[in-house]
C-alpha cells in the first residue's frame, strides 16, 4: 500500500494522507541551522549540535505521537484546525505534504479554506522560515483567527529533559513587537538566543506554556485557541514558548499570507546588551529585514531549489528505469548530505542527545558525499583526523560544536583507524587534491601533537598492526563495525554499556571483517605511499597486507564462507560449529571486496553461501541462525529478540558490500537483485509492512525470525545511504574515481541494453553513453573519447571545463 506518490520531476515525495505509518520526516538545512521536519509539521530545530544548541523541543516516547513541532491553529467559527492535522487532529477536507530537497509543504483544507504551510532553511542564514497562506475558498467572507506555537528547549537537551529543579526557575523571554525572544542563560554565560517573529502585528500573543495551553491542557486543545484567545503571557521560568494570535478576515476568493521565522542569533560578548537585562536585538532585526522585502522568501527559496540541481548535476543517470534513476539522481544523493550533516546524532529514531559524530560513521558518511562538496569533505577529513591519538587508536565519537572527542565512549573500537584511510582515499579519488596529506593536523585535538594527516593514516595502519591476535588476525577490541559483537565485555549487570564496560583490549579476540579492511585499505596505504616515493615502505605495508590475508584465508576461513571472529577464548564465532550464528554478512562483503579468495575461488563461495543461508524477500540478513538466549560471551549482539538489529536483522549498512563484492565478482544480475531489495523506492509499494519513508534508507529491516518481518526503524541516519549511493554508482553503474581519472567498468544485469551517465569529476563534464549489445553482465570491450579509441577502461583527467563524449561498449 502507498500513501503517497514520487514526484520526480519536482523532486518530491507526496504524502497524500496524514496518517502514515510512522510520521515521515524531511531535513531542513544543510549548512548550521538544522530542522526535523514531519509530515504533519512535527520535529525541532537546532543549532549546529542537537544536544547542546537545541532550539526547541521534542518528546520522543510522547503519546500522541509526534506532537511538537511547528504548527499552525487556524479558527473558523467553532472548528480548530491544523493544515498538517496535528495536533488538533481534526479531520481535514483534502490534505497533502510535500517534501522535496530541503523545503516541505503542507496544505490542508477545511470548510472552504485552503491553508499552506511552505517551511525551509535559507542558505546561509540561520533561521526557519514558515510562509502560511490561507485562502478564502468558500462562498461568504471568512473571520479567522490564526496561532502559531512552538515551545524552546532551554538549549542542552539533555539538561532540558531532566534537570527540572533549576530548569522551571530559569526561563526567561523579551518580547517586542512581533518578536518573541528566547533568552535562557543569556544573562550569565551563553552569548546567543532564539527568536521567533511574524512579518505582522499580531493581535495577541504568549509566552508561557501553561497560559496558552492551560496546566493540565496539551497541543491537541491549547485553552487559548479553544477558549479567549492568546494572554499576554509573559514566561518567567517554566516552559517558555512563541504562541501568537493573529486575526484575519477573508472575502471570498481572498487570500493572505504571513511570514513567520525562527531564528538563532550569535552575539560577540561586548555587544550582548542593548540596555542593562535588555539583549542586543539588532543582528535579529537584520535577519527579519532580510525577509520583509517583498519576494524574498520566494528569492531563497528559488535559490535553494537551484543549489540541489547544481549539487545533483555532478552526477546523473538516465537508465530507463524510473525507480533506479529517482533513487540516484534525487534519493539516495540527497540522504546522503543529510547522513554527512547529521551523522548518527538526530534522527526520529536518533534523540540528538545520544551520540554526537562517530568517527567510523563519519569515515564512510564522506564515500557517498564527497563528490557533491569536496570542500566540506576535507575539511570534515581533518576534523575527524584530529580526534585520534598518537597511537592510531580514535575516539569513537566527538560533538560537532566542540570537534572534541567524547571521553564517556573513548576509544577501542578497532575498525576505526582504518576508516580514516577510506574516508581520504575516496576524497583523494574524487578530487586530486593531495595537498591534504600534508596538513597539519592534532593527534587528541592537542595542537602541540600536530603532524601531517599522512602521518595519521600511517598510525591508523600501523594500529592495526600492532595489534594482531593469535591467529594473525586484528584485535576486535571493543567492537568493530558490528558495535554489538563485544567479544571482551561479559556485562552481567542490566543498564551497562557493552560498548564501554570491561576491558577494551582482549589479547585474544580477533576480528575477520577487520582483517578484510586491512587487506582492502591496506593496499590503499601501500598505494599512497608508493604515489609519495616511498616505495620501501609500500613494499613493507604489501607484505604485511599479505600476512594477514593469508591468515585470512586461514584460520578465517570455515570452509564455505569467511568466519566473523575468534572470542575471547579463541573460539570460531561464525562458523559451522556454532550452534547459533553460524554466518555473518560482514566478513562475506568486506573480505570478497578487498579481493581475498578471488582467484582461488573462496570468494564466489562465501557469496554463494550468502545468498543460500542469509537471504530474504526484504534483503539480506546479518546472521544466521539469530541467536535466542544472551551470551556474555558476545555482548549487546545477543541481547536483541531474534530478527532485531545486529541480531539477524536485515541490516541494510552491509548489503552494498555484497553487491560491490558480487560486482568484483562481475555477477550483474545477482548485483542488482541485491541493489533492489533494500532500495526504498521499490518497497514504496509495500510501505504498511516497511513502515518507515520510502524516499529514504533505513538501518534495519526486521529479519525473518523477528514477528515484524520487513518492518523497518531508524531511518535517515545509516551508512546505507553512502555505501548503497557507492554500491550503485560505482560498481553497478561502473563510474569510478581513480587517482588518474575515471574508470568505466559496469556489472548490470544481462538484460540491460544501454544507460547514459552525467558525471562532472575535477571541473570536467563527462557525458557518457554505455551500451551493451551482448547483453553481458560486465566487461568493457571498446571505449570511446571524444571518438577516438582508448587502450584500457580509464578515462584521463580531463582539462577542468571541458565537456567530452565517452562511450563505452561492453562485451
Ligand atoms: C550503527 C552504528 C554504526 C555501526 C552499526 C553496526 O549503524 O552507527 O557505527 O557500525 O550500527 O553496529
Ligand atoms: C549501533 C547499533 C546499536 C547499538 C549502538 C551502540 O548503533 O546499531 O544496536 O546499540 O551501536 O552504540
Amino acid at each position: 500500500m502507498k500513501f503517497g506518490y514520487f514526484d520526480d520531476d519536482r523532486k518530491e515525495y507526496v504524502i497524500t494522507t496524514p496518517r502514515t505509518p510512522l510520521p515521515w520526516i524531511n531535513y531542513l538545512g544543510s549548512e548550521a541551522f538544522f530542522v526535523l521536519c514531519s509530515n504533519t509539521a512535527g520535529g525541532y530545530a537546532f543549532y549546529r549540535d542537537a544536544r547542546l544548541r537545541r532550539i526547541t523541543r521534542y518528546r520522543y516516547n510522547n503519546a500522541p505521537l509526534d506532537s511538537d513541532g511547528f504548527h499552525i491553529y487556524i479558527r473558523d467559527g467553532d472548528t480548530v484546525w491544523n493544515p498538517g492535522w496535528q495536533p488538533t487532529q481534526t479531520e481535514p477536507d483534502s490534505y497533502r505534504c510535500r517534501h522535496g530537497l530541503g523545503y516541505t509543504v503542507i496544505e490542508g483544507e477545511k470548510n472552504g479554506v485552503l491553508a499552506r504551510q511552505e517551511m525551509f532553511v535559507p542558505r546561509g542564514d540561520d533561521c526557519l522560515l514558515i510562509r502560511l497562506t490561507v485562502r478564502n475558498g468558500s462562498g461568504g467572507e471568512k473571520r479567522l483567527s490564526v496561532f502559531p506555537y512552538l515551545e524552546f528547549c532551554l538549549w542542552d537537551a539533555m539538561d532540558d529533559a531532566s534537570n527540572f529543579q533549576r530548569n522551571w526557575s530559569i526561563g526567561e523571554v523579551e518580547i517586542d513587537g512581533s518578536a518573541i525572544y528566547h533568552k535562557t542563560e543569556y544573562r550569565e554565560r551563553r552569548d546567543h538566543y532564539a527568536v521567533f517573529w511574524s512579518d505582522r502585528t499580531p493581535e495577541g500573543f504568549d509566552t508561557a506554556r501553561e497560559a496558552f495551553l492551560g496546566v493540565y491542557g496539551s497541543p491537541a486543545r491549547p485553552e487559548a485557541v479553544f477558549g479567549a484567545g492568546c494572554t499576554g503571557s509573559v514566561a518567567h521560568g517554566w516552559q517558555p514558548v512563541a504562541a501568537q494570535q493573529h486575526e484575519l478576515t477573508l472575502a471570498p476568493g481572498g487570500s493572505e499570507s504571513i511570514l513567520f521565522g525562527l531564528g538563532y542569533i550569535e552575539n560577540p560578548r561586548e555587544e550582548k546588551w542593548a540596555a542593562p537585562g535588555v539583549i542586543n536585538k539588532a543582528r535579529a532585526e537584520a535577519m527579519m529585514a532580510r525577509y520583509a522585502v517583498p519576494g524574498a522568501f520566494d528569492a531563497a527559496l528559488e535559490r535553494l531549489k537551484e543549489d540541489w540541481a547544481a549539487l545533483l548535476g555532478t552526477f546523473r543517470v538516465s537508465s530507463g528505469s524510473e525507480k533506479l534513476d529517482r533513487m540516484v539522481n534525487i534519493w539516495n544523493q540527497y540522504q546522503c548530505m543529510v547522513t554527512f550533516n547529521m551523522s548518527r546524532s538526530a534522527s526520529y529514531f536518533e534523540s540528538g542527545m545520544g551520540r554526537g559524530m562517530g568517527f567510523r560513521d563519519s569515515c564512510q558518511d564522506l564515500l557517498g558525499f564527497v563528490h557533491m562538496i569536496p570542500e566540506r569533505a576535507r575539511e570534515r577529513i581533518l576534523d575527524i583526523a584530529a580526534t585520534q591519538f598518537p597511537d592510531g587508536s580514535a575516539y569513537h565519537q566527538y560533538q560537532p560544536l566542540t570537534k572534541k572527542g567524547n571521553l564517556a565512549v573513548g576509544s577501542g573500537f578497532n575498525d576505526d583507524p582504518l576508516w580514516l584511510i577510506a574516508g581520504t582515499d575516496a576524497y583523494l579519488r574524487e578530487t586530486g587534491d593531495w595537498s591534504i596529506l600534508d596538513e597539519s593536523v592534532p593527534f587528541d585535538n592537542d595542537p602541540l601533537r600536530a603532524d601531517s594527516l599522512m602521518e595519521h593514516l600511517r598510525r591508523s595502519f600501523g594500529f592495526t598492526r600492532a595489534h594482531l591476535g593469535p591467529h594473525g588476525l586484528p584485535l576486535i577490541g571493543r567492537a568493530d563495525w558490528n558495535d554489538c559483537l563485544n567479544l571482551n565485555c561479559f556485562s552481567e549487570q542490566p543498564g551497562e554499556s557493552f560498548q564501554t564496560t570491561g576491558p577494551s583490549e582482549g589479547p585474544v579476540a580477533e576480528s575477520v571483517f577487520i582483517a578484510g579492511m586491512f587487506v582492502k585499505y591496506g593496499r590503499v596505504w601501500a598505494e599512497l605511499c608508493r604515489r609519495r616515493g616511498l616505495a620501501a615502505e609500500a613494499e613493507e605495508a604489501l607484505s604485511a597486507v599479505e600476512q594477514v590475508e593469508a591468515a585470512v584465508l586461514d584460520a578465517g576461513w570455515d570452509g564455505a564462507w569467511f568466519r566473523r571472529a575468534f572470542d575471547a577464548f579463541g573460539r570460531v564465532v561464525g562458523g559451522k560449529e556454532c550452534d547459533e550464528g553460524q554466518i555473518f554478512i560482514e566478513p562475506q562483503g568486506m573480505c570478497v571486496m578487498a579481493g581475498i579468495g578471488s582467484r582461488t575461488g573462496e570468494a564466489a563461495r562465501a557469496l554463494d553461501s550468502v545468498r543460500e543461508r542469509l537471504d530474504t524477500e526484504y534483503g539480506i540478513v546479518l546472521l544466521t541462525p539469530a541467536y535466542t538466549r544472551y551470551r556474555p560471551e558476545l555482548g549487546e549482539i545477543s541481547s536483541y529478540p531474534p530478527g532485531y538489529k545486529e541480531n539477524a536483522g536485515i541490516f541494510c549498512h552491509n548489503n552494498p558490500w555484497i553487491v560491490c563484492a558480487e560486482a568484483s565478482l562481475g555477477r550483474g544480475d545477482r548485483a542488482f537483485e541485491v541493489y533492489r531489495r533494500t532500495a526504498p523506492a521499490w518497497l514504496e509499494e509495500i510501505s504498511e509492512i516497511h513502515r518507515t519513508e520510502p524516499y529514504v534508507y533505513s538501518q534495519m529491516i526486521a529479519g525473518r525470525d523477528a514477528p515484524s518481518f520487513g518492518e523497518a526503524k531508524n531511518s535517515w541516519l545509516t551508512g546505507t545511504a553512502a555505501w548503497s549511493f557507492v554500491s550503485v554508482s560505482q560498481a553497478i553503474l561502473g563510474v569510478q574515481p581513480c587517482f588518474d581519472g575515471l574508470r568505466i567498468d559496469p556489472c548490470v544485469p544481462a538484460a540491460v541494453r544501454s544507460f547514459r551517465i552525467r558525471r562532472r569529476f575535477r571541473g570536467a563534464l563527462y557525458l557518457i553513453e554505455v551500451e551493451n549489445p551482448d547483453g553481458v553482465q560486465h566487461g568493457v570491450k571498446e571505449l570511446y573519447l571524444d571518438g577516438k579509441a582508448l587502450p584500457s577502461a580509464l578515462i584521463p583527467v580531463q582539462e577542468p571545463g571541458r565537456t567530452v563524449r565517452v562511450r563505452a561498449v561492453m562485451g
